[in-house]
């Protein structure tokens, strides 16, 4: 193909994928597959990296999403819409009281009301009545405009079309969330990972009708904008809200003194497993509305209010099955099954035991009803079994004295930094032998900051293993792809994708190369600790001898536990094996020697959002080979914040408010002369 002939290929791709991302964003109502768009979207990627005078502000490269407000018009809120502050402890609701009284230059006995109200977690809307009527209704936005969604909103029966009350201002803006209860979203789990997703999805149905079929609830709980509104706090707010025929929340209430908030915190945690609606915190409002005036509003919100977060989510439920995972390292992890649950907005099925020890020590059983704890992003786990709950048949749980997998011993090991017995029981086998291991540590080949190879993810690792195509990791870059071809699911040009893939990643750093061998208690800063002590491949491979050993101890970081670990990998044949098999099919780059004159030389950076085609860690090391810094945080030490998609919202504003250049995946990499 000539260049002309690429450009119009290219092109026209280009105008599909735009045509296919109309119809799934603007009309809800996709021509295609998934699958096909995600392969049309890597065909283009692939030829804007094959022909780098391949430009579009269209390409999926550029655009982060396709914007689904263009559904809606675009309206400014009479008043802003804020958003809270949050606080997680007692001692941040002592500081927030305090400043409240600093700045309103009171003693600190002097006694604040405020307002506690169970923060839904739904999705807020502001509806705009004129001379009690609902003439408008828009989404948050971004805070300043929202989206009209105005025919979405009055579908919602909850919601008064017409306010006829005399003490109703002439014009307001009542604010409140819209939410759907636990019980409607059994129905339709399989659509949404939460109830608040169903939401809004179906607020922003671009069909009213649509919307009308789902049991959207609203709450109210605050104003914006109003003209003629006489109440004096937000207590007596929220009884005229209800006089108006807005539903309010039950557990709101008027508390003064924080030992009574965190009282009134800890009922309402609770409570929170039965009630119909999930709450992720509750929210304080300095009651009295003069105060409230006073106080004002720092950057986007109010002074006068907080949100106190639940740390974590709990719930009860049933344990259905206990079955071992066999991870990487030969770790045997029981994981009960449990009765499916929704906890904090996401649906949890699974919930780790950690190991044997922890079964013992809780005495868990098949059969147990449990306290099951979501926080953050971690794996749920089980707190507690309820014994009194437990049917009298009901037998211990045997931990397997045999892996499951491979029918090998599995051990407690000694611990020697401890000197304790270890908690976990481990396969004994040695890595390869063991079938669940071996996918496990394949997987973790493959994985983002090991090879990072595109496609190419865990399920692939497992259809492939299960079709016996892969064993080894050399087996990645030996694969037969003719045979590939002619399986379910793939066609010329995945594979063809597929090869591409693997075969950028044949040329890889000495350090990611360590990291990707899986061996225990070597992590990515261990890699690189031991990148740089090698500088190449052939060091690192070559060295066996006691001096070694002893030599590598010197390294600042790397302790006995790895150097034993590292001993034990290399006894190992199977190991050497794959060793020299990678050595084949790979280019492993020596280790990086730092020069301290690098093009980012002085230079500190933070990545916020997802970038394209290339992982964190890839960045960092990109950043350190040419003399800069990357540090964690948004400050006034921060020269360069880079965006990719779905940054985080707080650290771009917070950049931006300091000055900080912020800058996107393409001039980030134009500064080390390197095109996108
Ligand atoms: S008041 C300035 N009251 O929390 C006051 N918000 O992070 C801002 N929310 O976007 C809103 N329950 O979606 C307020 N009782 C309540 C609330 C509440 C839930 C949500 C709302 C808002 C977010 C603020």
């Amino acid at each position: 193909m000539n260049k002309k002939e690429i450009l119009k290929k290219y092109k026209e791709k280009i105008k599909l994928i735009n045509k296919f991302n109309k119809f799934y964003y603007d009309k809800s109502d996709p021509i295609i597959s998934d699958k096909d768009y995600d392969s049309l979207k890597k065909e283009i990627l692939l030829l804007e990296n094959s022909y780098k005078f391949l430009k579009s502000k269209d390409s999926p490269s550029n655009i982060v999403g396709y914007k689904p407000s263009k559904n809606f018009k675009k309206v400014l809120h009479r008043a802003p819409m804020l958003s809270l502050a949050n606080a997680f402890s007692e001692e941040d609701l002592i500081n927030f009281e305090k400043k409240i009284l600093n700045f309103l230059s009171q003693k600190n006995n002097f006694e604040i009301f405020y307002s506690a109200e169970p923060k839904i977690d739904g999705i807020s809307a502001s509806l705009t009545y004129s001379n009690g009527k609902l003439i408008r209704g828009l989404s948050r936005g971004d805070g300043k405009e929202g989206e009209d969604i105005t025919e979405n909103l009055k579908t919602i029966s909850d919601i008064p079309k017409v306010i006829s009350s005399k003490d109703f201002p002439k014009e307001i803006d009542i604010r409140g969330e819209v939410f759907i209860q636990n019980n409607d979203f059994k129905n339709m789990s399989e659509k949404f990972a939460n109830p608040r997703n169903a939401a809004s999805g179906s607020l922003r149905q671009k069909n009213p009708n649509e919307t009308k079929k789902i049991p959207l609830k609203f709450i109210a709980y605050t104003f914006g904008y109003e003209k003629g509104l006489i109440v004096e706090n937000q207590s007596d707010f929220i009884k005229k809200l209800s006089e108006w025929g807005f539903k309010t929340n039950p557990l709101n209430m008027s508390i003064s003194g924080v030992k009574n908030l965190i009282k009134n915190y800890n009922e309402i945690e609770k409570k929170r497993a039965n009630l119909d609606f999930d709450i992720d915190g509750i929210v304080y409002k300095v009651n009295d509305f003069v105060m409230q005036r006073r106080l004002g509003n720092v950057a986007n919100a109010p002074r006068w209010a907080i949100a106190h977060k639940f740390s974590s989510n709990k719930a009860v439920s049933k344990i259905l099955d206990i079955e071992i995972q066999i991870g990487r390292t030969g770790a045997l992890t029981p994981v009960a099954k449990i009765q499916p649950i929704n906890i904090g907005g996401v649906i949890v099925s699974n919930a780790t035991l950690h190991n044997e020890d922890e079964i013992n020590r809780k005495d868990i059983r098949i059969g147990d009803t449990v306290v099951i704890e979501r926080a953050g992003d971690v794996i749920p786990h089980i707190l507690s079994a309820d014994k009194e709950k437990r049917s009298k048949n009901s037998k211990k749980f045997i931990f397997p004295k045999n892996c499951p997998s491979c029918g090998s011993e599995t051990i407690k090991e000694f611990n020697k930094v401890t000197k304790k017995v270890d908690a976990v029981r481990r396969c004994s086998s040695e890595g390869y032998y063991c079938d669940k291991i071996s996918i496990e540590k394949l997987k973790h080949f493959v994985s983002k900051e090991a090879f990072n190879i595109d496609g190419f993810g865990k399920k692939i690792v497992e259809n492939f293993w299960k079709l016996k195509l892969i064993k080894y990791p050399q087996d990645i870059f030996n694969l037969d792809f003719s045979k590939i071809e002619n399986l379910d699911g793939w066609g010329k040009l995945s594979v063809q994708n597929l090869k591409y893939s693997i075969n950028q990643k044949k040329i890889i750093s000495l350090e990611r190369f360590i990291f990707s061998l899986g061996i225990r208690h070597i992590g990515l800063e261990n890699a690189k600790l031991l990148s740089k002590h090698f500088v190449s491949f052939s060091k690192f491979k070559n060295f066996s001898k006691q001096i070694d050993y002893e030599d590598m101890l010197n390294i600042d970081g790397i302790g006995e536990t790895q150097v034993s670990s590292i001993k034990s990998f290399f006894s190992n044949e199977a190991n050497i094996k794959v060793l020299n098999e990678l050595e084949k099919v790979l280019l492993i780059k020596n280790a990086f020697q730092n020069s301290n004159n690098g093009l980012l030389k002085n230079k500190t950076f933070l990545v916020t959002g997802k970038l394209n085609g290339i992982s964190r860690a890839e960045v960092k090391s990109l950043i350190e080979e040419n003399s800069g810094k990357t540090i964690s945080s948004v400050s006034k030490k921060l020269n360069f914040l880079i965006i990719g998609e779905k940054p985080t919202k707080k650290k771009v504003d917070y950049a931006k408010q300091l000055k900080i250049k912020v800058i996107d995946q393409a001039e980030f990499l134009k500064m080390l002369n390197k095109s996108s």
